[in-house]
């Protein structure tokens, strides 16, 4: 077999598929019998020798033979998609209840076609195509029926195979899937870890990272959204990988409803990864030659560890998933009016906020929640998307003329999924609810979800949105969205597909902001979801920045950041400086810690009240400039994790032509006689010199990369770092250097 060419796929006559770049390569073939079988994702291996061979077969006691075939196991035979029942007993890719009533299917290769062109996913988002090949493989059923169509994509440039599936009921009587994933993954029996990001509200992006045991872990959501809980994001790395060293396969999937990262370890140690909607209270009818297409799953593969995978996360993102015409354009600083008003807000308020963030040298003026009809709390109003005229009298319209007016940026908050019992649509609408009959529907924050399963329902929130966005008044959407689904159930659908709802919404959510965006492709729209409850590459395909968590206090914020960190670069990222004590967890904190902390995600900014704008002016104008000034960095740079021991945290930050490297270093608790600490950057020049501003000294990358340099020391017994030359941390707790490193 010849290696693949700037091709990328090749495909032997003995159907081995080989899908390689000049790093990485996918392999699986066809098996005599016909079964898709995997056999490789790692490194590039260009030679062809050995791979059709096949996995082992030999005697193996008590165990089952795929359709009596001589040692040909299922059980630990790694499969490209696997189904359940016909001697593999591990969780399947593919589960359906056949016309027969029985769920006993096996798919067996038809055909294959290899394009230059990636074909979009109906209704979902999917990565773009462009310097790719995507193979397509069919595989049939001829008992069942079943036709599925698997899609793989390899690019040139980024370490990534994605994939997804389509399944076409060819009967002629309707079948049930139970679990259409979008892609599974079998690897070679070894010695795994498994590194995800849980958490919860104000805490999102905790990094867990455990030894893969036998059995099966699960991170998923049946919630209706990805959720905060568990982030649709996995790596699964050889033991003891690092930042800087180890084999690592991180999946995600571009997915913004109920999904499901399996990594199932069985007697025989193979693994398997299984990705897609969560199979739990999943059920979708399918009809005769109707197509059922599941979300796209990403895999990337770093032999580098850690900071590689991420590397290659964010590089693909920036390129292939958001929006091309935001990914390096500098954001703009803003100033919120949330924590500095809540729902206080009116005509008179903005514009003060506005003469304020003039002042202060601040690009745009967000108005959030509590500006239309009767919301003065979250009790009340959500889906009346109208302005309330006793706090905007001449309308949201002539407010957001006025602030233009003074040289600044408008934005504009929303929350088009959500609908308040107190509010005329529900008066007018009440069977447009999520809800099933007959129950006491529960509530979050008092609101309902919308269902966007109907188009009914779709069509009037693009009206609404419409209608403020086509003024050309709004420059940025904030879109939030602040409960999780309960009692889901649809009044448009038959008893017979009601479990179908939670992903004929996604469905419908996508058409709505796919719809919307497109429209409007220079408005800046932000996923809100009471901070990171739904921040996932599916809505990053239509907004370019989410708001990552609702903690703005900065010890807070290092973890929220250091984990998104692992699957999203700084340009996804929203922040801003709020009150102290902080509004979250109480905690003070100073400007220059905020500042400091928030200056790691693009999309920056305040939202303080006027008192607190002017009791801190020259710290917040300082920090505005800094911001202004890096604004292009924030969004091209290179991100890396230097440091995190939970007390002491590093980052790094190299702007696109690594002429500026910004090193922030955070110090939770003070300690007496701490040990001194030095810590070695990467990924700079090895034969360039780079000086430290603060300190006047220069070091050689070389120098930098592999001796390190001394990190500002805190004692609290000596005089703070007065004279600013970044040896000294100031004494106390929650304190943080920015330092600022220039290739000379
Ligand atoms: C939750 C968001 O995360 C906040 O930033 C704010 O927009 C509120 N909702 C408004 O209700």
């Amino acid at each position: 077999m010849k290696a693949p060419d700037n091709g990328l796929i090749h495909v032997s006559e003995d159907r081995v598929f080989n899908l390689s770049n000049q790093r990485i390569s996918y392999i699986f073939r066809v098996s005599p019998e016909g079964i898709l079988e995997h056999v490789h994702f790692g490194g590039a291996i260009a030679s062809g020798h050995g791979l059709s061979a096949g996995p082992r077969r030999e005697f193996r006691g008590a165990v089952l033979e795929f359709q009596g075939i001589k040692h040909y196991q299922l059980d630990d035979t790694p499969q490209e998609y696997p189904l359940f029942g016909t001697s593999d007993s591990r969780q399947p890719a593919l589960h359906v209840l056949n016309s027969a009533g029985n769920t006993v299917n096996t798919l067996l290769y038809k055909s294959h076609e290899v394009s230059s062109t990636k074909p979009k996913l109906p209704n979902l988002p999917n990565a773009r195509g462009g310097n790719s090949r995507t193979l397509k493989v069919r595989l049939e059923d001829a008992v069942s029926r079943l036709e599925v169509t698997l899609s793989y994509t390899i690019y040139e440039h980024h370490n990534v195979v994605t994939r997804s599936a389509e399944i076409r009921n060819a009967g002629t009587e309707a079948v049930r899937l139970d679990s259409a994933m979008s892609s599974c993954v079998d690897l070679p029996q070894g010695e795994y870890e498994l590194l995800h990001l849980r958490g919860s509200w104000s805490r999102e992006f905790e990094v867990e990272r455990v030894g893969v045991p036998q059995g099966r872990f699960v991170i998923e959501s049946a919630r209706g959204t990805s959720s905060n809980a568990h982030n649709p994001f996995l790596a699964l790395m050889s033991k003891g990988t690092e930042e800087q060293h180890g084999d690592v396969i991180g999946t995600a999937l571009m997915y913004s409803g109920n999904f499901a990262i399996a990594v199932e370890k069985n007697e025989f140690e193979s693994v398997r990864i299984t990705v897609g909607i969560n199979p739990f209270n999943f059920q979708w009818r399918l009809e005769p030659s109707e197509i059922f297409s599941t979300p796209e799953a990403v895999h990337v593969f770093s032999n580098q560890g850690l900071d590689a995978m991420s590397q290659t996360w964010h590089g693909f993102v920036n390129d292939k998933v958001s929006p091309p015409q935001f990914s390096s354009k500098a954001r703009p600083t803003y100033l919120n009016s949330w924590e500095a008003a809540y729902f206080n807000v009116n005509h008179d308020v903005v514009l003060g906020l506005a003469d304020k963030a003039k002042a202060l040298g601040v690009e745009m003026l967000v108005l959030d929640d509590g500006w239309f009809m009767g919301r003065n709390n979250d009790t009340s109003s959500l889906g009346d998307w109208q302005t309330d005229v006793g706090k905007f009298p001449q309308g949201i319209e002539e407010t957001a003329r006025q602030v233009k007016a003074k040289g600044l940026k408008f934005g504009l908050w929303f929350e088009p999924e959500m609908i308040s019992k107190a509010s005329q649509l529900y008066t007018a609408h009440p069977e447009w609810l999520i809800q099933v009959p007959d129950r006491v529907l529960s509530t979050g924050r008092y609101q309902h979800t919308l269902d966007l399963s109907r188009q009914d329902v779709v069509d009037y929130l693009f009206e609404c949105l419409d209608s403020f966005l086509s003024t050309g008044l709004i420059d940025y959407i904030k879109w939030d969205m602040n409960r999780v689904m309960s009692e889901v159930g649809s009044t448009a659908l038959p008893a017979s597909r009601q479990l179908e709802v939670p992903h004929r919404y996604m469905l419908g959510l996508y058409r709505l902001v796919g719809k919307i965006t497109s429209k409007y492709p220079n408005v800046l729209f932000e996923n809100c979801a009471s901070g990171g409850n739904r921040f996932d590459l599916g809505l990053l395909h239509f907004m370019s920045q989410g708001w990552v968590s609702d903690m703005c206090d900065p010890i807070g914020r290092l973890s929220i950041i250091s984990g998104a960190s692992y699957l999203f670069p700084l340009s996804t990222l929203a922040s801003y400086i709020g009150p102290v004590p902080n509004h979250q967890n109480g905690r003070v904190s100073s400007v220059k810690m905020r500042k400091e902390v928030g200056f790691f995600a693009a999309a920056r900014g305040l939202s303080l009240s006027e008192a607190d704008l002017e009791s801190a002016q020259e710290e917040i104008i300082d920090a505005i400039s800094l911001y202004k000034a890096t604004a292009q960095d924030l969004v091209e740079g290179r991100f890396h994790r230097i440091k995190n021991t939970g007390n002491e945290v590093c980052w790094q930050l190299n702007s696109k032509c690594g002429g500026r490297v910004y090193v922030g270093y955070y110090h939770v608790l003070s300690a007496p006689n701490l040990p001194f600490r030095r810590t070695k950057l990467v990924n700079l020049d090895a034969s360039a010199s780079y000086r430290l501003q603060c300190r006047n000294t220069n070091f050689g990358g070389d120098a930098l990369m592999n001796l390190g340099f001394d990190l500002p020391y805190i004692d609290a017994m000596q005089e703070p770092d007065d004279n600013g030359d970044g040896h000294r941390m100031d004494p106390g707790d929650f304190v943080s250097r920015l330092l600022l490193f220039k290739r000379n």
